[in-house]
Protein backbone atom coordinates (compact mmCIF):
# COMPACT_ATOMS: atom_id res chain seq x y z
CA UNK A 1 0.00 0.00 0.00
CA UNK A 2 1.03 3.90 -0.52
CA UNK A 3 1.71 5.68 2.10
CA UNK A 4 -0.72 8.49 3.19
CA UNK A 5 2.27 10.63 2.93
CA UNK A 6 3.64 9.75 -0.47
CA UNK A 7 4.44 11.87 -3.67
CA UNK A 8 0.33 11.54 -4.69
CA UNK A 9 -1.04 12.81 -1.70
CA UNK A 10 0.92 16.18 -1.81
CA UNK A 11 -1.83 17.03 -4.49
CA UNK A 12 -4.70 16.70 -1.83
CA UNK A 13 -5.96 19.13 0.48
CA UNK A 14 -7.27 16.80 2.34
CA UNK A 15 -8.17 12.99 2.54
CA UNK A 16 -11.74 13.20 2.74
CA UNK A 17 -12.72 9.36 3.01
CA UNK A 18 -9.73 7.05 4.35
CA UNK A 19 -9.08 3.29 3.46
CA UNK A 20 -10.54 1.84 6.70
CA UNK A 21 -13.67 3.51 6.21
CA UNK A 22 -14.09 2.50 2.78
CA UNK A 23 -13.24 -1.04 3.89
CA UNK A 24 -15.87 -0.94 6.63
CA UNK A 25 -19.02 0.17 4.14
CA UNK A 26 -17.92 -1.94 1.33
CA UNK A 27 -18.37 -5.24 3.74
CA UNK A 28 -21.70 -3.75 5.25
CA UNK A 29 -22.75 -3.19 1.67
CA UNK A 30 -21.45 -6.98 0.52
CA UNK A 31 -23.59 -8.07 3.26
CA UNK A 32 -26.23 -6.00 2.12
CA UNK A 33 -26.78 -7.24 -1.31
CA UNK A 34 -25.66 -11.08 -0.47
CA UNK A 35 -29.50 -10.78 1.99
CA UNK A 36 -31.45 -8.68 -0.47
CA UNK A 37 -30.41 -10.90 -4.12
CA UNK A 38 -30.78 -14.47 -2.09
CA UNK A 39 -31.12 -17.44 -4.47
CA UNK A 40 -30.51 -14.98 -7.32
CA UNK A 41 -27.25 -14.63 -9.30
CA UNK A 42 -27.38 -10.69 -10.09
CA UNK A 43 -25.00 -9.20 -13.03
CA UNK A 44 -22.81 -6.74 -11.22
CA UNK A 45 -21.91 -4.07 -14.19
CA UNK A 46 -18.62 -1.92 -13.18
CA UNK A 47 -18.68 1.22 -14.38
CA UNK A 48 -15.21 2.03 -16.35
CA UNK A 49 -12.98 3.07 -15.66
CA UNK A 50 -13.54 5.16 -12.13
CA UNK A 51 -15.42 2.19 -10.75
CA UNK A 52 -12.81 -0.01 -10.92
CA UNK A 53 -11.64 -0.68 -7.82
CA UNK A 54 -14.51 -0.08 -5.88
CA UNK A 55 -15.93 -2.96 -7.73
CA UNK A 56 -13.09 -5.12 -7.05
CA UNK A 57 -13.64 -4.77 -3.72
CA UNK A 58 -17.50 -5.16 -3.75
CA UNK A 59 -17.51 -8.40 -5.91
CA UNK A 60 -15.72 -9.72 -3.10
CA UNK A 61 -18.02 -8.80 -0.46
CA UNK A 62 -20.79 -10.57 -1.69
CA UNK A 63 -21.88 -14.44 -1.16
CA UNK A 64 -23.84 -15.12 -3.82
CA UNK A 65 -22.97 -16.52 -7.45
CA UNK A 66 -22.59 -13.38 -9.44
CA UNK A 67 -21.19 -13.01 -12.73
CA UNK A 68 -19.34 -9.59 -13.59
CA UNK A 69 -19.28 -7.38 -16.82
CA UNK A 70 -18.31 -4.02 -17.73
CA UNK A 71 -19.26 -0.82 -19.78
CA UNK A 72 -17.58 2.33 -20.66
CA UNK A 73 -19.33 5.69 -20.78
CA UNK A 74 -18.17 9.14 -21.16
CA UNK A 75 -19.26 12.13 -20.14
CA UNK A 76 -16.68 14.05 -19.20
CA UNK A 77 -13.25 15.09 -21.12
CA UNK A 78 -10.31 15.59 -18.52
CA UNK A 79 -12.11 18.60 -17.46
CA UNK A 80 -13.71 18.36 -13.67
CA UNK A 81 -17.38 19.63 -14.74
CA UNK A 82 -19.93 17.59 -16.77
CA UNK A 83 -20.14 18.13 -20.35
CA UNK A 84 -23.79 16.36 -19.92
CA UNK A 85 -23.23 14.14 -23.32
CA UNK A 86 -22.73 10.65 -22.75
CA UNK A 87 -21.38 8.30 -24.98
CA UNK A 88 -21.06 4.06 -24.90
CA UNK A 89 -17.11 3.77 -25.47
CA UNK A 90 -17.37 0.14 -24.68
CA UNK A 91 -20.83 -1.89 -24.23
CA UNK A 92 -21.14 -5.02 -21.79
CA UNK A 93 -20.43 -8.75 -23.44
CA UNK A 94 -23.42 -10.10 -22.21
CA UNK A 95 -27.25 -9.84 -22.85
CA UNK A 96 -28.96 -8.89 -20.03
CA UNK A 97 -32.38 -9.60 -20.75
CA UNK A 98 -34.64 -10.82 -17.41
CA UNK A 99 -31.32 -10.59 -15.50
CA UNK A 100 -31.34 -8.71 -11.79
CA UNK A 101 -28.58 -5.90 -12.56
CA UNK A 102 -26.60 -4.27 -9.99
CA UNK A 103 -24.92 -1.31 -11.63
CA UNK A 104 -21.90 -0.52 -9.22
CA UNK A 105 -20.53 3.69 -10.38
CA UNK A 106 -17.98 5.28 -8.67
CA UNK A 107 -20.03 8.88 -7.98
CA UNK A 108 -23.13 10.16 -8.83
CA UNK A 109 -22.84 13.79 -9.80
CA UNK A 110 -25.18 15.45 -11.89
CA UNK A 111 -26.80 11.80 -12.33
CA UNK A 112 -26.94 12.16 -16.72
CA UNK A 113 -24.70 9.10 -16.70
CA UNK A 114 -26.37 7.00 -14.47
CA UNK A 115 -30.17 8.02 -15.73
CA UNK A 116 -28.64 7.06 -19.27
CA UNK A 117 -27.68 3.94 -18.46
CA UNK A 118 -30.22 2.90 -16.06
CA UNK A 119 -33.14 3.65 -19.02
CA UNK A 120 -30.31 1.54 -21.43
CA UNK A 121 -30.76 -1.51 -19.67
CA UNK A 122 -33.94 -1.17 -18.95
CA UNK A 123 -35.10 -0.67 -22.18
CA UNK A 124 -32.72 -4.39 -23.40
CA UNK A 125 -35.33 -6.12 -20.77
CA UNK A 126 -33.62 -6.41 -17.24
CA UNK A 127 -35.72 -8.04 -14.58
CA UNK A 128 -34.65 -5.43 -11.97
CA UNK A 129 -31.86 -3.02 -11.71
CA UNK A 130 -30.35 -1.04 -8.78
CA UNK A 131 -27.61 1.61 -8.41
CA UNK A 132 -24.80 1.43 -6.15
CA UNK A 133 -22.74 3.89 -5.64
CA UNK A 134 -19.31 4.59 -3.38
CA UNK A 135 -19.58 8.55 -3.67
CA UNK A 136 -22.38 10.90 -4.22
CA UNK A 137 -22.58 14.41 -4.17
CA UNK A 138 -25.85 14.98 -3.95
CA UNK A 139 -25.86 19.11 -4.01
CA UNK A 140 -25.54 18.79 -7.56
CA UNK A 141 -27.68 16.77 -9.01
CA UNK A 142 -29.65 17.14 -11.97
CA UNK A 143 -31.97 14.51 -12.96
CA UNK A 144 -33.84 14.31 -9.73
CA UNK A 145 -35.95 11.83 -9.98
CA UNK A 146 -32.82 9.78 -10.12
CA UNK A 147 -33.23 6.40 -7.53
CA UNK A 148 -29.94 5.89 -6.12
CA UNK A 149 -30.20 2.44 -4.47
CA UNK A 150 -27.48 2.45 -2.09
CA UNK A 151 -24.50 4.84 -1.39
CA UNK A 152 -21.66 4.03 0.82
CA UNK A 153 -20.46 8.04 1.20
CA UNK A 154 -22.24 11.08 0.68
CA UNK A 155 -19.88 14.18 0.10
CA UNK A 156 -19.60 17.88 -0.31
CA UNK A 157 -19.43 19.39 -3.95
CA UNK A 158 -15.82 19.28 -4.01
CA UNK A 159 -14.07 17.66 -6.86
CA UNK A 160 -12.58 14.66 -5.27
CA UNK A 161 -9.71 11.45 -6.17
CA UNK A 162 -8.78 8.63 -5.19
CA UNK A 163 -9.96 4.72 -4.78
CA UNK A 164 -10.41 4.84 -8.67
CA UNK A 165 -11.29 8.30 -9.34
CA UNK A 166 -9.11 10.60 -11.64
CA UNK A 167 -7.94 13.41 -12.88
CA UNK A 168 -6.57 13.33 -15.93
CA UNK A 169 -6.66 9.57 -15.49
CA UNK A 170 -4.48 9.98 -12.79
CA UNK A 171 -4.52 9.07 -9.07
CA UNK A 172 -7.06 6.24 -9.53
CA UNK A 173 -4.62 4.09 -7.35
CA UNK A 174 -4.52 6.31 -4.63
CA UNK A 175 -5.92 3.64 -1.80
CA UNK A 176 -7.81 6.75 -0.10
CA UNK A 177 -10.21 9.25 -1.49
CA UNK A 178 -9.00 12.74 -1.06
CA UNK A 179 -10.04 16.27 -2.08
CA UNK A 180 -7.65 17.44 -5.05
CA UNK A 181 -6.31 20.71 -4.98
CA UNK A 182 -7.05 23.53 -7.18
CA UNK A 183 -3.32 24.44 -8.41
CA UNK A 184 -3.36 20.57 -9.72
CA UNK A 185 -6.13 21.74 -12.51
CA UNK A 186 -6.09 25.58 -12.42
CA UNK A 187 -2.27 25.44 -13.69
P1 LIG B 1 -22.61 12.59 -13.75
O1 LIG B 1 -23.15 12.11 -15.07
O2 LIG B 1 -22.53 14.09 -13.69
O3 LIG B 1 -23.36 12.03 -12.55
O4 LIG B 1 -21.09 12.18 -13.72
C1 LIG B 1 -20.63 11.09 -13.08
C2 LIG B 1 -19.19 10.84 -13.49
O5 LIG B 1 -18.41 12.03 -13.43
C3 LIG B 1 -18.54 9.90 -12.51
O6 LIG B 1 -18.72 8.57 -12.87
C4 LIG B 1 -17.09 10.34 -12.56
O7 LIG B 1 -16.42 9.65 -13.58
C5 LIG B 1 -17.14 11.80 -12.88
N1 LIG B 1 -16.99 12.64 -11.67
C6 LIG B 1 -17.93 13.40 -11.07
N2 LIG B 1 -17.46 14.01 -9.98
C7 LIG B 1 -16.17 13.63 -9.87
C8 LIG B 1 -15.13 13.92 -8.90
O8 LIG B 1 -15.28 14.65 -7.90
N3 LIG B 1 -13.93 13.32 -9.12
C9 LIG B 1 -13.70 12.48 -10.18
N4 LIG B 1 -14.64 12.18 -11.09
C10 LIG B 1 -15.86 12.75 -10.95
MG1 LIG C 1 -17.71 7.02 -13.48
Amino acid sequence: MIAANGALYQDLTKILVTREEIEQKVEELGRLITAEYQGRSPVLICVLKGATVFFADLARAIDLPITIDFMALSSYGSATKSSGVVRVIKDLDQDILDKDVIIVEDIVDSGVTLNYLKGMLMHRGAASIKIVTLLDKPARRRVKDLRVDFSCFNIPDEFVVGYGLDYDQKYRNLPDIGVLSPKVYEK
